[in-house]
């Protein structure tokens, strides 16, 4: 049988290379002839996945990671009638069923057929299904017809990987937090974070036609990462307020659209920023959004945080001012992004020179082996996205 190796999740700051079981078209006692085995071209590592390596889920010892996967189809089960081997796809980091109700609404993030434990699951993921992760040289997609992007001619989307490799999660999530925070032709829009998931939304903000789009983070070289594709710039840390500094850069203090790209893990703001306050960011961000105006929250809040400061926080449980969303009207959009939804089009703008979401996060390729090492540099914040390249086929290109 052909080998695999992947990257496991084994204590928290703990990420190894390990050898694992090639797949196979099943998950247990679930069988999968609906699913394709991949030669993975590209797979990512995400401020998703640091949530679990950071020990601040409760991902079990030995999980194999990787959720943002692009390969090329190695082998089609008995029951894949469309996808066929050789194919180039990406895949959308939620798996889907396309059978349940949520699937038959575009609500790809929540299917109810794909995790015992709740609506939605992903690969590599703590309570998202047990599927194995994609950090590795091969992975199983399940209901691979009904989930899988094909790349329309193979030769031109290897000269477009870094920015393709982009579609299996944080394009159509940035995407997706723009859209649903209003996004559109001349908005004034803030974008909290400026990690891979905040730069991808600002350059979607680009796309959709933002006037002027603000990303506010604290970390200098993510900024720098930010001012240099156009973004206007908020140092959270400073002593000035998120709405000041917004006051001097479009003459009010607030903004059309908002979009929460950090999460639970947020740090306070001002004097705050040594420390975490996990409702930090939806605070402000209905405090500077317009009334009227809507908050897309693609960041990541959960429902247990072992690591939390606070009891309430550790269930999910977080002080969040509704009264004033409430008075404003704010419209929030939360949960997973449904990739499928977009992907296809943000397809269409890399291949056609719409968007450059790779120079936009800064993609960094990396080896497998090179894996555990891009956590620990990813962690400390630095400005780039890591995408794995487990057979050398980005570097040969
Ligand atoms: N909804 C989805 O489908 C989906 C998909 C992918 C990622 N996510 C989530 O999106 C979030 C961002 O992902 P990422 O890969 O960019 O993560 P990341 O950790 O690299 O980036 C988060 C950034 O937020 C900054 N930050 C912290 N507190 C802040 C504050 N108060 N104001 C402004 N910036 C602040 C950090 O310095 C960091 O640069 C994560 O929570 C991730 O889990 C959600
Ligand atoms: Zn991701
Ligand atoms: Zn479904």
């Amino acid at each position: 049988m052909a080998s695999n190796r992947g990257l496991a999740y084994m204590e928290p700051g703990r990420v190894e290379v390990q050898s694992i079981d090639f797949p196979k078209l099943a998950l247990g006692n679930r069988k999968c002839d609906h699913g394709v085995i991949l030669k993975i071209v590209s797979t990512n590592i995400c401020g998703s996945d640091q949530h679990m390596v950071r020990g601040r889920t409760t991902a079990p010892r030995g999980l194999i990671l990787g959720h943002e996967i692009t390969g090329e189809v190695i082998e089609a089960g008995r029951d894949v009638e469309f996808i066929k081997t050789g194919d180039l796809v990406s895949v959308p980091f939620n798996i889907a069923c396309g059978r349940c109700r949520n699937c038959k609404e575009g609500k790809t993030g929540i299917c109810l057929n794909v995790n015992p434990a709740r609506p939605g699951a992903a690969y590599g993921y703590v309570d998202m299904g047990g599927w194995v992760g994609g950090q590795a040289e091969y992975v199983m997609v399940p209901y691979a017809d009904f989930n899988l992007l094909k790349f329309p001619d193979k030769a031109q989307a290897m000269e477009k990987i870094r920015d393709l490799t982009c579609l299996s999660d944080i394009l159509p999530t940035g995407y997706h937090g723009a859209v649903t925070a209003g996004v559109g032709t001349g908005s004034i829009v803030y974008v909290a974070g400026a990690g891979p998931v905040g730069l991808a939304c600002a350059a979607a903000c680009h796309l959709l036609g933002a006037a002027c789009v603000i990303v506010g983070d604290l970390n200098p070289e993510r900024l720098a990462q930010a001012r240099s594709f156009g973004c206007e710039t908020v140092d959270v840390s400073r002593s000035a307020s998120i709405a000041e500094q917004i006051d001097n850069i479009v003459g009010a203090p607030e903004v059309d659209c908002a979009v929460d790209c950090v999460g639970f893990e947020a740090r306070g703001h001002g004097e705050d920023a040594r420390k975490e306050v996990p409702a930090a960011v939806l605070n402000s961000l209905m405090g500077i959004a317009r009334a009227g105006g809507a908050i897309g929250i693609p960041g990541l809040y959960v429902t247990e945080d072992p690591g939390a400061l606070d009891e309430r926080a550790k269930l999910g449980n977080l002080t969040i001012r509704i009264g004033l969303g409430w008075a404003k009207s704010h419209v929030f959009t939360t949960g997973q992004c449904p990739v499928m939804k977009y992907n296809r089009q943000l397809m269409q703008a890399i291949l056609y020179g719409k968007i450059q979401v790779a120079k936009a996060v800064n993609v960094t390729v990396i080896s497998l082996d090179q894996g555990p090492q891009g956590y620990k540099d990813f962690d400390k914040g630095a400005a780039r996205k890591f995408v794995i390249d487990p057979h050398g086929s980005i570097s040969k290109n």
